[in-house]
């Protein structure tokens, strides 16, 4: 073999060394569960189809005065878009594991806005707000991410008051939720689907508590 050669491996070999880092790969690929890294941050000011700020719009139809969370801002794409839309009465709570991406938040806030956006670093399996707190509460590319979701759907539940609504947003990547099985999981922890808009692949959800007496779940 000459210095410029690449060694030749036996083709057994590189069969189970090809299948090896493919098992390794896709065990990852759906395993991991590590919050989005604020590294590549830049990808999270795309407008992603069917999950635009103007289709949150439709969906959250949010009123001036109201007490609104976000779960997992990311770099804030939705928090800088509804935050105006609460009015100085309002405010938007929002809410992330990692600092480093409420800090990014927080500095791209304008002073009107920024005075109504509350940073709360924390993980959304346990909330730590009182119950019935929010008038809404909604989570963009953020359930699928997050290990235990049924558990983010319950305490979702309980901080929403009985009038209030929950809206998810969830986009085909390696942790999506499909539709039904968003769907499932709600019944089962309290909150019932009442809109759907999109495709099962890229959708936004409207919930709303069972316990709302005024129609059955
Ligand atoms: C894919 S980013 C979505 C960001 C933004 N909503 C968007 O659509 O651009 C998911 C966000 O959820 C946050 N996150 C992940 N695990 C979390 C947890 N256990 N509790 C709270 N936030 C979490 C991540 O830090 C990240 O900011």
């Amino acid at each position: 073999m000459s210095a410029f050669q690449l060694p030749v491996m036996p083709r057994r070999t590189s069969v189970i060394t090809v299948a090896t880092a493919t098992a390794a790969a896709s065990a990852w690929w759906y395993s991991d569960r590590a919050p989005y890294p604020y590294s590549r941050r830049r990808l999270l000011d795309l407008q992603l189809p069917f999950l635009s700020n103007s289709d949150l719009d439709q969906v959250l139809r949010a009123r001036p005065g109201e007490r609104v969370l976000e779960i997992g801002p990311g770099t804030g794409l939705q928090t800088l878009h509804v935050a105006p839309q609460l009015g100085p009465e309002g405010r938007l709570d929002i809410l992330d594991v990692q600092q480093e991406m409420l800090d990014h938040v927080m500095s791209q806030a304008a002073r009107p806005e920024a005075a109504q956006i509350v940073p709360h670093r924390a993980d959304a399996r346990a909330l730590p707000f009182d119950t019935d707190t929010f008038d809404a509460v909604y989570l963009v590319t953020a359930l699928g991410e997050i290990p235990q979701p049924r558990q983010v759907l319950a305490e979702a539940a309980r901080v929403i008051k009985p009038s209030g609504r929950l809206i998810v947003g969830e986009f085909f990547d390696r942790h999506w939720i499909p539709f039904g099985r968003l769907h499932r999981m709600a019944d089962g922890e309290g909150l019932h689907v009442i809109e759907r808009r999109g495709p099962s692949l890229a959708y936004f959800a409207r919930l709303r508590p069972c316990w709302d007496r005024s129609s059955a779940c």
